[in-house]
C-alpha cells in the first residue's frame, strides 16, 4: 500500500466508535518522506473541523516550539494515536487506541521515520508502557534503531503557563541531540545480546526435546 491509498483507507475508518461523533477522520499532515515524525494524542474540535492535526491552540504552540528550533511543521509528519475526535475531547479510551493502532503502524511502515517525538502519554504508552513522563520528558532513546523523543504535549502549556518553559528546554534538548550525532542518547535494545539470548533459549529446547524423545524410547 502506498501513502496516498492508506490515507484514503484512513479516511473511510469506521473501526471504532469515535467516528460517530467526529465529522471527519484525521490520519495525520506534513512530508511522507519525513525523517522525523511528531505523535500527539488525539484531534481536538479544530483539528475535526478541518482535517488537520494540530491546527488549533495546541498547534500554534507547537508551531512555536517547532519554530524556535528552526524547524517547519511541513517537513516533519504529524499524527496522532486516535485519528478521531473523543466526543467533548475526552481521554481516548484503551479500545479506542488499539483500533486506531494499524494506521499508526503502517503510516510508520510507509514514512520510515528516523526519529519519533512522542507528544504527551498517550504517544509515550505506544512504544515506552512502563516510562512516566515526568521522568522521561526532554530525553531521548534508542529502540529498534530508530531514535524516540519524549515531550509533554504542547496542551500542558496552555493549562499551565509554567511549563511552557519546559517545553522550549525540551525542544532546543531534542534539537542539540539530532545535531550532536544523537550522543545523547541512551540505548534502550541491544540486538547482539537479544541473539545470543535467543540462540541459548533455543539450544536449550532443542536439548531438552532430544532428551524427552530418549526417555520415550
Ligand atoms: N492535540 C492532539 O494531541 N492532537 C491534535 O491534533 C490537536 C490537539
Amino acid at each position: 500500500m502506498n501513502f496516498d491509498d492508506l490515507i484514503k483507507k484512513c479516511k473511510k475508518c469506521h473501526k471504532c466508535r469515535l467516528r460517530k461523533n467526529a465529522a471527519q477522520v484525521v490520519p495525520g499532515a506534513g512530508d511522507p518522506k519525513a525523517e522525523i515524525m511528531f505523535i500527539g494524542e488525539a484531534p481536538g474540535a479544530n483539528e475535526d473541523r478541518e482535517g488537520v492535526p494540530f491546527c488549533g491552540a495546541a498547534g500554534k504552540f507547537l508551531d512555536e516550539l517547532l519554530e524556535s528550533v528552526g524547524i517547519n511543521r511541513k517537513d516533519v509528519f504529524i499524527t496522532n494515536i486516535v485519528k478521531c475526535r473523543p466526543p467533548g475531547n475526552r481521554e481516548p479510551q484503551n479500545d479506542e487506541i488499539q483500533a486506531c493502532r494499524p494506521w499508526t503502524n503502517t503510516l510508520i511502515k510507509i514514512i520510515k521515520p528516523k526519529v519519533f517525538v512522542l507528544l504527551g502519554r498517550f504517544a509515550l504508552n505506544k512504544f515506552f508502557p512502563n516510562f512516566k513522563i515526568s521522568q522521561v520528558h526532554g530525553k531521548a532513546y534508542k529502540k529498534w534503531g530508530r531514535i524516540f523523543f519524549i515531550m509533554y504535549h504542547p496542551a500542558v502549556a496552555l493549562y499551565n503557563g509554567s511549563q511552557r518553559e519546559v517545553l522550549f528546554a525540551d525542544v532546543k534538548n531534542m534539537k542539540e541531540i539530532l545535531k550532536n550525532n544523537l550522543s545523547n542518547v541512551e540505548i534502550l535494545d541491544k540486538p547482539k545480546n537479544e541473539m545470543a539470548d535467543l540462540l541459548k533459549r533455543k539450544r536449550a529446547e532443542k536439548r531438552k526435546k532430544e532428551n524427552q524423545l530418549k526417555i520415550n524410547l
